[in-house]
């Protein structure tokens, strides 16, 4: 079956001053009645020949959580590989019918074939959209077929080539901008999104003049389903960006390559970057033209939101948060009653232990259930080196203490926390207040866990003057909590 191509039905159109039914568009699509003309924001452009990395990287980050696109100068391309990529891909377009559908893709044979010469075929109800086009891949050289290069002009292969080269070095960079952006190492993307397997898909887009460009569109709104995608324009605006519920003009900047963030970026990074919902019109005079490569893994590459990235978002993150403040108060109400209970201000303990600079480390126990719990230990015996320490257990009881030469369980009691008075309190209180010797023991059927959060100070500790003089002797020495806890842990006298 020959396909009707736009260019030819363009033909024909442009004297009738009219298009075909099939490629006007319902008023919601049309560009005449959706496009915003009012103030437009400026769709970010990034000096991507900036010396300074870091600035780089805010630029690309900023455009690609806010955008989704952005447009790219000093890319380090040479105006005339550019210049040259364009001439040979119009050329082609410009020869002969016949000529260009020695390189058609072949309906029918092979539905997952998207190489070669063609026109989107009216499929139901859709509109068609006003372009032919021209696929083929440029890399890697495992992925490029030939047949579908067009032999005329004879110069179009080199060309490409050379844009193919050129363009490595600048998605690389890019990759890399997008990684550190994120957060992540320089290669977390591109080794995620296949290395140098990534593919490269060159499209050339070939939009002939239309006698009513309000009504139909070149491309309707889609997002690029791939990682990311580099678009060379010709001088025809055409492409329009969706943002604020709104559709745009992207302004034509000679030169400069157009960057989309691709539904791969949005989904590696956990959708922290957005994959840009754009369309293109077309114009009623000129002949516009577009060669994007869309930069896409391997077939069989498994993406999903980087690991790195999904921790950092989780609930139970926030959850962590979120208890962490709830602790904060806690911990200061159980401070400040501690210091009156040793007849001082509220505030003596919660001072002497560094204030707001009061460290809380959380360790949460995961105790497996055991078929010997009679001859083994979660935890030995051990007093805590924190000042205080607030527990949360599960229902597993597993908790002694040791009072009175003697081992004690501590029993489960719901949503209650339990509180260990550690090292720290006693030193400060110059021995009013003991550290708890305590251990954990096993459960036969059950896991336990556990979730203490012990407080620490980051200052130097010693025992409270006010207290040392009631008792007119220091039972302990002052030191750093940090060469306490080295004595500790190293079983040196402290
Ligand atoms: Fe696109």
């Amino acid at each position: 079956m020959e396909v009707e191509r736009v260019q030819a039905i363009a033909s024909f159109s442009i004297p009738a001053d009219t298009i075909p039914a099939e490629f006007i568009r319902p008023e919601t699509e049309q560009p005449g009645i959706t496009t915003y003309h009012g103030p437009v924001p400026e769709i970010p452009t990034v000096d991507f020949g900036d010396p300074d990395q870091e600035n780089l990287v805010r630029m690309v980050s900023d455009a690609s959580r806010e955008w989704g696109l952005f447009q790219i100068v000093n890319h380090g391309i040479p105006n005339e590989v550019i210049e040259k990529l364009q001439k040979v891909g119009r050329e082609f377009f410009e020869l002969p019918q016949e000529e260009k559908e020695t390189v058609a893709r072949k309906p029918g044979v092979n539905s997952f074939t998207i190489e070669g010469y063609g026109t989107n075929l009216k499929k139901g109800d859709e509109k068609k959209s006003w372009v032919d086009f021209l696929f083929h891949n440029i890399w890697p050289a495992s992925r490029v077929n030939y047949q579908f290069w067009p032999k005329n002009p004879p110069a179009y292969r080199e060309a490409n080539e050379i844009y193919a080269q050129h363009l490595k070095g600048v998605v690389d960079k890019l990759l890399k901008t997008i990684s550190q952006g994120l957060g992540l190492e320089g290669n977390a993307i591109k080794d995620a999104v296949g290395g140098e397997e990534l593919e490269y898909l060159l499209k050339i887009n070939y939009y002939p003049p239309c006698p009513r460009p309000d009504l139909t569109l070149g491309v309707p709104a889609h997002t690029d389903m791939s990682v990311v995608t580099v678009l060379v324009p010709n001088e025809v605006p055409g492409l329009q960006v969706f943002k604020d519920d709104r559709w745009f003009d992207a302004k034509y900047i000679p030169n400069a390559l157009i960057i989309h963030i691709g539904d791969q970026i949005e989904i590696l990074s956990n959708g922290k970057y957005k994959s840009v919902l754009h369309r293109t019109t077309v114009n009623k005079e000129k002949t516009r033209m577009s060669w994007p490569v869309f930069c896409s893994p391997p077939a069989e590459m498994v993406i999903g939101p980087l690991p790195q990235l999904v921790i950092e978002d989780s609930p139970s993150k926030e959850a962590n948060e979120i208890y962490t403040q709830h602790l904060k108060g806690v911990v200061d109400k159980l401070l400040k009653t501690i210091s009156q209970g040793l007849g001082l201000e509220g505030n003596a303990i919660k001072d002497v232990v560094g204030g707001e600079e009061l460290e809380y480390l959380l360790k949460i126990n995961y105790y497996p259930p055991c078929p010997r719990p009679d001859l083994t230990l979660g935890v030995p015996a051990h007093t805590d080196m924190s000042v205080v320490t607030v527990l949360v257990p599960n229902e597993v009881p597993g908790l002694q203490v040791f009072k009175d030469d003697r081992w004690f369980d501590a029993k489960y009691i719901p949503n209650a926390l339990i509180i260990h008075i550690g090292d720290q309190i006693e030193i400060l209180s110059n021995g009013k207040y003991k550290s708890a010797l305590h251990r954990t023991t096993m459960n036969k059927e059950k896991t336990r866990m556990s979730w203490p959060v012990f407080c620490s100070p980051p200052t130097e500790i010693g025992p409270l003057p006010q207290l040392v003089i009631e008792d007119s002797h220091s039972k302990y020495k002052t030191k750093k909590y940090k060469d306490y806890e080295y004595c500790k842990i190293n079983k040196l006298p402290h």
